[in-house]
C-alpha cells in the first residue's frame, strides 16, 4: 500500500548495534541498501562486519561535525538511540540523548541534504503532559522531528518490544530467581498494562516505511494484538521458565519507593523515571497500521521460543523456526 519511491540507497543508521537496530539490519542487509552504522563501540559488534553492505563506524554522534561527516552521502537516516534511564554523564542525560541529539540530526541532515528520516519514539512520549522525563523528552524529539523543515520524516512510538535479547522478559526471568525465592516477588506497578510488539515487527514496518511516501509526515503507534498488566506479563515468564514463585503486587506508595531504592542500585534495575512513565498504560488505541500489512505476533506465540529453554542454541533455533518471517 501507498507509493515506494525506490531513489534511497544510503542509509545511516544510529542506535543500528542495538536490540531494534540489529532487528532492522537483519531486514535491509537483504535488499538493496547501502547500510552505515554509527557506534561508540565498534569493537563490541564485530558479528556486524559479517554483512557485506554494512560499513560499522566508531564515532561520538553527540559530535555534530561527526553526524555530518557521516551523513554528507547518505539518503536517508534512521534514529534509534535512546536511554530508559539517564546517568550523571553528560551524553547520558535525557536531554542529551533524546533532545540534543535529535536537534543535531536534524541540523546535519539539512545540511548535507539528506532528505528522509525515520526516528524512533515511544508510546506516550508527550512534550507537555508525559508523567516521566523519559516520556517528555521523547516528546520534545517527535516534535523536533516532525517540526524540521525539508526532511521526510516517519516517527514510531512502539509499546515495550519483545524477542529473543529483549530488556523485558529476559530482565524478569532473571529477577525472579533472585533468592530468597520462596517469598512471593514484589512487583511495582503491578495494574500498569502494556501491550508488547514482536521486535521483527517493529522492524518491518521500519524497512517498508522507508521507501513509502505515504508515511511521510505520519506518527505511528506500534502495539502487539493483546493488552496485558504488567503482573499477568510477570506471572506468565514465571510460568514460562519453571519458577515457582507468587508474585506481590506493590501499591502505590511501595512502588515508589522501590523506584527511589532501586534507582541507586548499579545498574537502575528500576527507576523513580520508569515508575512515573507507568502512570499511563503503554497500550495502542487503533490497532497495528495497515498500510504495513503485517498482522502483529502475540506474545504466546514467540516469548515461549525463548524464555525457559534449557540451552542457549535450543532458545535459537526454537526462536528461529517460531518467528514467522
Ligand atoms: N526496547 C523497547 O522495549 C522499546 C520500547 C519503546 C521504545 N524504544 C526505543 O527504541 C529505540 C531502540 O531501543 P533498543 O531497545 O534497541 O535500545 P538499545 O538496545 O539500548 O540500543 C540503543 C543503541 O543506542 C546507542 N546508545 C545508547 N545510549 C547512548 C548514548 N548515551 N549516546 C549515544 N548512543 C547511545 C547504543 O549504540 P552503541 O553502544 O553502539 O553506541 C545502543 O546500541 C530507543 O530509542 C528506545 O527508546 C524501545
Amino acid at each position: 500500500m501507498g507509493s515506494r519511491v525506490n531513489k534511497y540507497r544510503r542509509i545511516c543508521i544510529l542506535g543500528g548495534t542495538g536490540f531494534v537496530g540489529q532487528h532492522i539490519l537483519n531486514r535491509l542487509t537483504n535488499t538493496d541498501f547501502k547500510i552505515r552504522v554509527i557506534s561508540r563501540h565498534r569493537e563490541r559488534h564485530r558479528e556486524l562486519l559479517l554483512f557485506p553492505e554494512v560499513e560499522l563506524v566508531t564515532a561520538d554522534i553527540h559530535d555534530p561535525q561527526v553526524l555530518k561527516e557521516n551523513f554528507s552521502d547518505q539518503d536517508v537516516v534512521i534514529n534509534l538511540v535512546g536511554i530508559l534511564n539517564q546517568s550523571g554523564k553528560k551524553q547520558a542525560t535525557f536531554k542529551a540523548v533524546h533532545v540534543d541529539l535529535t536537534r543535531h540530526i536534524i541540523q546535519a541532515c539539512q545540511m548535507k541534504g539528506v532528505k528522509r528520516l525515520l526516528h524512533m519514539s515511544a508510546l506516550n512520549a508527550d512534550s507537555a503532559k508525559g508523567p516521566s522525563q523519559y516520556l517528555r523528552t521523547k516528546g520534545e524529539a517527535e516534535n523536533l522531528v516532525h517540526n524540521a523543515k525539508n526532511i521526510n520524516v516517519t516517527s514510531f512510538q512502539p509499546s515495550v518490544i519483545f524477542g529473543l535479547e529483549d530488556d523485558f522478559f529476559n530482565r524478569f526471568a532473571r529477577l525472579l530467581k533472585i533468592p530468597p525465592t520462596f517469598i512471593p516477588f514484589p512487583l511495582a506497578c503491578a495494574d500498569a498494562k502494556f501491550s508488547p510488539v514482536f521486535v521483527d515487527d517493529v522492524a518491518a514496518a521500519f524497512t517498508v516505511a522507508v521507501q513509502n511516501e505515504a508515511t511521510f509526515g505520519q506518527r505511528y503507534a506500534l502495539c502487539g494484538p493483546e493488552s496485558y498488566t504488567l503482573k499477568a506479563l510477570v506471572e506468565y515468564t514465571a510460568k514460562l521458565g519453571g519458577i515457582k514463585r507468587s508474585i506481590y503486587g506493590l501499591g502505590d506508595s511501595l512502588s515508589k519507593l522501590q523506584a527511589i531504592l532501586l534507582g541507586f542500585v548499579p545498574g537502575q534495575p528500576f527507576s523513580k523515571d520508569n515508575y512515573l512513565s507507568m502512570k499511563i498504560d503503554s497500550v495502542c488505541d487503533t490497532p497495528f497500521p495497515a498500510l504495513f500489512n503485517i498482522t502483529p505476533a502475540s506474545v504466546e506465540s514467540i516469548v515461549p521460543s525463548y524464555i525457559g529453554q534449557q540451552s542457549l542454541q535450543a532458545r535459537f533455533d526454537d526462536y528461529r523456526r517460531t518467528a514467522r518471517r
